[in-house]
């Protein structure tokens, strides 16, 4: 079943410095007219303190515009607490500026080598100090072949297993989780809406197997990978997706404008 609002994210990777941050943010109050999403911009570590800074010039860490929502989140952090760890972030780090945390995403795993059972690691900590994961899963070779064939389901089913399993959603936890399969990341390719469609069904059948209907609901699904102004209404369109996920697109401003105001 469709969330409420759309979530709309975007994931900026290792772009934007403090300065071009936050006049994207204020060129995105200018331009955005009376969208119906809700937002969330996955910033470099550097510039959540001055893009919270400005958000809260308005109300709270709510932009003050009729119906859209926006909120910060990094785009990773370690699972400790505290600790000799140099150069690492930790949740509650995070928690001090943003409210979302991006884990698991495919260029950690490949580029960084990060493991499911870190990835696991990493969601109990978000859960413990409050932060909203947003799980990216998906992005192994091999995906592009045929309909949601057995070999997606079975690495779709260890990987949702591995990150997944042990959780308690019994305080109400939340989670996001991100479909994003590998050949459409990057590549201006992006996935077939349909093919999405029945890859998140098989996703929300898990979790509720898993988890239970209510949680199972609760879940946002999103997809990401080459999202577009052009493709982004067609995958709003499906009924299990529930958000996007957006990488290259939502570094200008004026297209990812366009982007959330096709919702
Ligand atoms: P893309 O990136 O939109 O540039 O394909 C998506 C992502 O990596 O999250």
């Amino acid at each position: 079943m469709k969330q409420q609002k759309p979530l709309i994210v975007a994931n900026w990777k290792m772009h934007m410095t403090v300065v071009k941050a936050v006049s994207f943010v204020q060129r995105f109050r200018d331009l955005v007219q009376h969208p119906h999403a809700t937002i969330v911009l996955c910033a470099p570590f550097t510039a959540l303190s001055a893009l919270r800074y400005e958000l809260q010039k308005g109300q709270g860490s709510l932009l003050p515009l009729g119906n859209v929502q926006l909120f910060l989140s990094a785009q990773h952090m370690f699972s400790q607490e505290e600790g000799a760890f140099t150069g690492e972030i930790s949740p509650a780090m995070v928690k001090e500026l943003a409210s979302f945390v991006l884990l698991g995403h495919s260029e950690r795993r490949h580029l960084f080598h990060e493991t499911d059972a870190e990835v696991h690691k990493k969601i109990l900590a978000a859960h413990a100090v409050e932060l909203v994961p947003i799980l990216c899963v998906g992005a192994f070779v091999g995906e592009k072949e045929g309909q949601v064939s057995h070999f997606v389901e079975k690495k779709l089913d260890e990987q949702l297993r591995n990150c997944l399993t042990g959780l308690s959603f019994s305080n109400g936890e939340k989670l996001v989780l991100a479909y994003e399969p590998l050949g459409a990341i990057g590549t201006g390719h992006a996935e077939d809406p349909q093919r999405i469609g029945h890859i998140l069904y098989f996703i929300r059948r898990f979790l509720e197997q898993q988890f239970g209907a209510a949680v199972a609901q609760s879940v946002s699904l999103l997809y990401g990978g080459s999202v577009t102004s052009a493709n982004a209404k067609q995958f709003l369109q499906e009924k299990e997706i529930d958000g996007l996920l957006v990488g290259s697109a939502s570094l200008d401003v004026e297209e990812f404008v366009r982007i959330v105001q096709c919702v």
